[in-house]
């Protein structure tokens, strides 16, 4: 009889007791954020139709193309192990018509994904994925809040040394007329490009700008840039993300040759990744972008979305090597809960600017540990002191134009209805004070 080999497939992993330590750090930063910003835990089968791929992932992909584990069932059905959730959970959207509830749907996840990819570091075979995904809401501030989120779960970590990439790729109507005169710049080279590069100059002229090569990095220098070819519309979306990213003061920079591999994305697309000083990197450890085309593409209605996912392995390897990991502040899950329950102060925000602010200020009270409530999603303040009420707020925070200009905010107290004015540096504090008072 031969010995059966003691080892794992190429590519695929143990995640053993010790490396548990890291997988529950990672896995609690990512619930923590999530549950502070709202968002409800989702998880869906390993194996899918492969359909939900081909047309959702996109089938000219390298993820489709190269790397899905696809077979055929005993009953004939084509499926496969899902290499990303994004279309999942779009998928899970229309099959239980999540459009029939309070829009935007904001769920995560995390689990296991398969991509046959060729072994190098941080790149598996089989990984594990978190992610957030907004359903259903088109605004600008909502990509601002998922890179928001994706910074604020590095940070939760301890993370310093990290740079947030962003791009525009335009949409339907802008990127179209972008490929072909990117097509023509390139076929003008064709011969200083790499044989891949070749080939995607018929089929995605787009991922050329994505290519690592030498030598097609030189010649990309020169290309045409999409930043200068969107439309109107994509190009006041992104400038109003860039405008979050600096009142939020996140460290951003723009990458013009940022265009990601998967074929859904719209508009906003961005990265995180760690600046190694050591030149030893684990790649791009979150990714992400906006999808306002993928429901349409798997025969739905229309549903604006936005969204991220991040390794679990790529940042655990990361907090591994440079021993990154902070030490533990212990708050168990059902305390957690409860604070994020008694929320008792809800913020209100109107107009653009107030909107910017209000979102920096949420995030200064996350680090507070205050619960806050928001719906940043609803413009209008009748509607938002409605969702006050209704949760049983005592107090709201309101962030106007007026106050966002001279960087105060007005205090109301749901109770008597007596208002007051707060500079803005001081809102945590006093609100933290007027919780302990309560509480005594
Ligand atoms: P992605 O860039 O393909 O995007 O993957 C997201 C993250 O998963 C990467 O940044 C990386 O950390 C991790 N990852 C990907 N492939 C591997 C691998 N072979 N081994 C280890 N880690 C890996 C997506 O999957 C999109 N669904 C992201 C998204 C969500 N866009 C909108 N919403």
């Amino acid at each position: 009889m031969s010995k059966l080999k003691y080892q794992t497939l190429t590519g695929m992993h143990d995640i053993l007791p010790d490396d548990f330590i890291y997988f529950n750090r990672v896995l609690r930063a990512v619930e923590s954020v999530a549950r502070y910003y709202g968002f409800s835990r989702i998880e869906t089968p390993v194996l899918e139709f492969a359909e939900v791929f081909a047309k959702g992932t996109g089938a000219g992909t390298d993820i489709v193309e190269k790397e899905m584990y696809t077979f055929r069932t005993k009953g004939g059905d084509l499926v496969a192990l899902r290499p990303e959730y994004t279309p999942v959970i779009m998928r899970s959207y229309l099959e239980h018509g999540m459009h029939n509830l309070p829009q935007p749907v904001k769920l995560w996840y995390q689990g296991p994904c398969f991509r046959h990819e060729r072994p190098q570091a941080g790149r598996y075979r089989q990984f594990n994925q978190f992610g957030f995904e907004v359903l259903g809401e088109q605004k600008a501030s909502v990509d601002g809040q998922i890179i928001q989120m994706s910074y604020g779960v590095m940070k939760e970590l301890g993370f310093k040394n990290i740079t947030i990439e962003v791009n525009s790729i335009g949409d339907s109507e802008c990127r179209p007329y972008f490929k072909k005169i990117l097509t023509s710049y390139f076929k003008s080279r064709r011969s200083a490009l790499c044989p891949d590069c070749q080939r995607r100059l018929k089929e995605n002229p787009l991922r050329i700008l994505d290519c690592k090569e030498e030598k097609c990095q030189r010649v990309k220098a020169g290309a045409p840039q999409i930043i200068d070819h969107l439309c109107e519309n994509c190009h006041k979306h992104f400038k109003n993300v860039l405008e979050f990213l600096d009142e939020l003061e996140l460290p951003y920079s723009l990458n013009p040759y940022l265009v990601r591999g998967l074929d859904y994305y719209t508009k906003t697309v961005f990265e995180i990744v760690e600046n190694s000083e050591d030149g030893k990197t684990q790649g791009t450890l979150m990714g992400g972008g906006r999808y306002d085309g993928l429901s349409k593409i798997l025969g739905g209605r229309d549903v604006p979305a936005c969204g991220v996912a991040g390794g679990m392995e790529r940042i655990m390897n990361v907090l591994k090597t440079k021993g990154i990991l902070r030490a533990e502040k212990p708050e168990s899950k059902k305390a957690q809960e409860q604070k994020q329950e008694d929320a008792k102060i809800f913020l209100a925000q109107l107009g653009e600017m107030a909107k910017r602010k209000s979102m920096k200020l949420f995030e200064e009270f996350r680090a507070a540990k205050i619960p806050i409530a928001e719906s940043f999603s609803k413009d209008s303040l009748k509607a938002q002191l409605r969702s006050a009420d209704k949760m049983g707020a005592k107090w709201v925070l309101i962030f106007g134009q007026k106050e966002a200009l001279e960087d105060f905010i007005t205090l109301r107290d749901m109770e008597t209805g007596a208002q007051k004015e707060i500079k803005l540096d001081k809102v945590v504090e006093e609100m933290r004070e007027k919780l302990n008072s309560i509480k005594k």
